[in-house]
């Protein structure tokens, strides 16, 4: 019999499937158009099904579903047409990047079926799908017990560890995941946005590479870095230009950014980068205003190193933001969420796998999940602050946009102040509201009465 079905055989589902198929797991497959299935038909470990009803009744007890379908309503309607064949005990996950409030409502749902259901967010693309990805389970813990023999054999595997641990309950492997996605949208941006500065300074692609690669190592090593040096030495084959030059200058997204910034809204958390990130695609679409201005050539002098530096310190300020809703979604909405642990997945098979996550992994584990990654980094910060005032002050003077670099700096530069001017603000809500406010000379709450 088969030990799990895989439903959906899409980019990713197929991956899965094959990595699933790899360690030797028996694998049922089933996508809605048949044609895909039969491409796997005859591979050791698999057998595709045309009926839905049929992949499901492969499986050993209790059967282990794993959906790998577009999020929102496609995941409803596979549950609409999963009711039908499964029973108490079997365990369906959906594996997509499903929206995590959805996740309540689905897992009452097959609750009332005796079924258990599994949140589970994945993160490495293609690739890290078929190779060991990043895996955050959420739900049963129970359930999670009988397939983590599954999850922790497929996930990668870093110094011996495999990057799956159980998240927590109800849709926090969902939460974990997104906001995973929201850290590598300022990731991704911030590599952007010192690409363009050192276009601005003249360089090549291939010498941009190169600075790349040389930052590649030791705390600021990435495999969004690496990948970028990659990307940047490739050539188109049809023209031998650079491949980058002949791709259009406008960022799509799938959603997972933008969920980030509006739960962050809600928690009333400040994830400036994460949000900048999703405005800087928006821009990159909004052809008619991108059009209505004349164009500048911008041509700056430029130090690497300084450049290096400011893109350290902003990328501990996309982690901190990212890990500052985790800590308080934990408590939000009572998960208990070990941000150590998650720390400690992200160290292999996710995108925004790094060598920052080990630093992550060891603050949170010595301090608890009220720690700042600038308990340890505040004199990296101190130290790398000129180096980013001077990078966004250049750029900027220049008519180059860097809204990462900038929020980063000004994310950090109000900690410094000695006054942000919040009484002003307090005396104008007194003066119009009678919002009252609190005086530093004495206790209480005051109103006056201005006028
Ligand atoms: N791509 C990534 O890097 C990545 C990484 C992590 C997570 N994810 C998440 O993984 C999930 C799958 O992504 P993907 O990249 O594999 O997508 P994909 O290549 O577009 O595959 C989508 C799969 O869902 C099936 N499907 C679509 N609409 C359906 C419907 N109405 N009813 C039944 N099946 C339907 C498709 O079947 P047909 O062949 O019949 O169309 C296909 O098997 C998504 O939630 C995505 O956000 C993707």
């Amino acid at each position: 019999m088969n030990q799990i079905a895989v439903i959906g055989l899409g980019v990713m589902g197929k991956a899965i499937a094959q990595n699933m198929m790899n360690h030797g797991f028996r694998v049922a497959g089933y996508n809605r158009t048949y044609a895909v299935t039969e491409t796997m038909q005859g591979k050791e470990n698999f057998i595709g099904y045309k009926e839905l009803k049929d992949a499901i009744e492969s499986l050993e007890k209790p059967r282990k579903i794993f959906m790998m379908v577009p999020a929102g309503p496609v995941v409803d309607a596979m549950i609409d047409q999963l009711e039908p064949f499964v029973e108490a005990g079997d365990i369906v996950m959906d594996a997509g990047n499903s929206y995590f409030e959805d996740d309540a409502r689905r897992g009452k749902r097959l609750e009332k079926l005796g079924v258990h259901y599994l949140a589970v967010g994945v993160s490495g693309g293609e690739m890290g799908a078929l190779h060991g990805p990043s895996i955050m389970p959420s739900g049963s813990k129970e359930a999670y017990d009988q397939v983590a023999f599954i999850l922790e054999t497929i996930a990668a595997q870093k110094d011996g560890e495999p990057c799956c641990t159980y998240i927590g309950p109800e849709g926090s492997g969902h939460y974990v995941k997104m906001v995973h996605n929201g850290i590598e949208y300022a990731d991704m941006q911030l590599i952007v946005e010192a690409y363009i500065a050192m276009k601005a300074a003249g360089m090549s692609n291939q010498s941009i590479s190169d600075v790349l690669e040389s930052w590649n190592q030791g705390p600021l090593e990435s495999y969004l870095l690496s990948i970028t040096i990659k990307i940047l030495r490739e050539k188109d084959p049809d023209t031998q230009k650079d491949l980058v030059d002949l791709i259009v200058d406008a960022s799509s997204n799938k959603g997972t950014g933008k969920w980030t910034s509006q739960c962050a809204l809600v928690q009333d958390i400040n994830v400036s980068l994460i949000h900048g990130a999703y405005m800087a695609r928006l821009t990159s679409n909004d052809e008619e205003l991108r059009h209505r201005f004349p164009k500048v050539q911008s041509h700056i002098e430029l130090d690497t190193e300084q450049l290096r530096q400011a893109y350290f310190l902003a990328r501990v300020v996309a982690y901190e933001q990212g890990f500052r809703l985790y800590s308080d979604a934990s408590k939000r909405y009572g998960w208990d969420l070990n941000l150590s642990k998650i720390a400690s997945i992200f160290r292999a098979g996710c995108i925004i796998q790094a060598n920052l996550l080990e630093y992550i992994r060891d603050t949170f584990g010595r301090l608890g999940p009220d720690a700042s990654l600038f308990d340890d980094f505040e004199e990296m910060a101190i130290a790398h602050l000129p180096a980013l005032k001077t990078i966004v002050t250049t750029g900027l003077l220049h008519d180059i946009s860097m809204p990462l670099f900038t929020a980063a700096l000004t994310y950090i530069i109000p900690m410094q102040q000695v006054a942000l001017g919040a009484n002003l603000i307090q005396a104008q809500r007194d003066f119009f509201g009678a919002h009252t406010f609190k005086r530093v000379d004495k206790e209480g709450v005051f109103h006056h009465h201005w006028e």
